[in-house]
């Protein structure tokens, strides 16, 4: 970036020259939230995707957002700022596997987490999100057979909520993971008035410990209207510029990783979205993401599913 150029009006600049909208997640740098044009969960993020009349999409998350956004919009461009953004609950879930999985498994309506690869989706009968999950499952005739993949930890919660078995995939979030139930414990003694906010990607063992379970857009809002002035936040870290921003009188607590040293719990591939690389990619357009038309109109199926209910 050439010297004394202001980069955070330069991306506005180019927005408005190229009819672009920046997206962000949650988890992304504050810098970054700040600047977008749309914050959200996943959910939020694909429904504005579907609504946008914008050309360019720059969706500041991971690579498989940016999958969800070309495949529910064919015709846009789709920048993320660093392909190497990607997710471990979707790499934990290769298309070959869990084809194999699913034809192992006949009459099996199968439900992906949306943190998968479009092949995966591709596979899918329906995509949910931790905002619609229990409600997409719900919508299912009582009797009927259910694969869940990829996230054990998200589809163990689903199960115990709606009393439905369902057959899981055994993927987890590597961030969710190493919360630690003593760190938390701990944390709750030094804060007795604090509510725990846990995302439903966490083992059962954090879960167990929440005064609130959601995805991020649920966390937020219940620390937004909840009439306690104090949280402790299990999940990624990036949330508590929101929160904060949100409910500036409010205290939030970030519960770190098990094996850190008392800092919080990032994800690394979200970090991976810098100012500099959103900068570069609305200037050339690079790096697009690109999905293969069959297997998106494919995928595209699973989505709208999920749109559909989630209405
Ligand atoms: P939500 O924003 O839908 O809760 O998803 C969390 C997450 O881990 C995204 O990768
Ligand atoms: Fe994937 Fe977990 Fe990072 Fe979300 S926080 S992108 S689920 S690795």
């Amino acid at each position: 970036i050439p010297e004394g150029v202001d980069v955070k009006a330069e991306i506005r600049r180019l927005c408005k020259e190229k009819n672009a909208l920046i997206m962000a997640h949650y988890y992304t740098e504050g810098v970054i939230q700040e600047l977008a044009d749309f914050v959200g969960d996943s959910l939020a993020l694909a429904q504005k995707a579907a609504s946008t009349n914008a050309d360019i999409i720059v969706m500041c998350g991971v690579h498989f957002m940016g999958e969800t956004n070309k495949i529910l919009c064919p015709e846009k461009t789709i920048l993320v700022p660093d392909l190497n953004a990607s997710c471990s609950l979707a790499e934990s879930c290769p298309a070959d596997e869990f084809e194999k999985f699913v034809k192992a498994h006949p009459h099996h309506t199968v439900i992906s987490y949306v943190n998968t690869t479009a092949a995966t989706k591709a596979l899918t009968d329906i995509v949910v999100t931790s905002s619609n999950a229990k409600q997409i499952v719900e919508s299912l005739p009582k009797e009927a057979p259910i694969i869940f993949g990829p996230d054990k930890n998200l589809g163990h919660y689903i199960s115990e909520q709606t009393g439905r078995k369902m057959l899981l995939w055994d993927g987890a979030c590597q961030v969710h993971e190493k919360f630690s139930a003593v760190k938390i414990q701990q944390l709750k003694s030094k804060y007795p008035a604090a509510k725990v906010l846990v995302h439903p990607e966490c083992p059962p063992a954090i879960i167990s410990l929440a005064d609130k379970v959601g995805s991020t857009a649920a966390l937020l809002k219940y620390s937004v209207t909840d009439s306690a002035q104090e949280f402790i936040v299990v999940t990624e870290s990036g949330i508590l510029v929101e929160m904060q921003r949100l409910a500036p009188n409010k205290t939030f607590i970030p519960a770190p990783a098990e094996d850190s040293d008392n800092t919080c719990n990032e994800c690394e591939y979200m970090k991976l979205v810098t100012l500099n690389k959103l900068y570069n990619c609305l200037k050339y357009e690079w790096p697009a993401i690109e999905v293969e038309p069959e297997m998106g109109k494919k995928a595209v199926k699973s989505i709208h599913r999920m749109l559909e209910i989630s209405k």
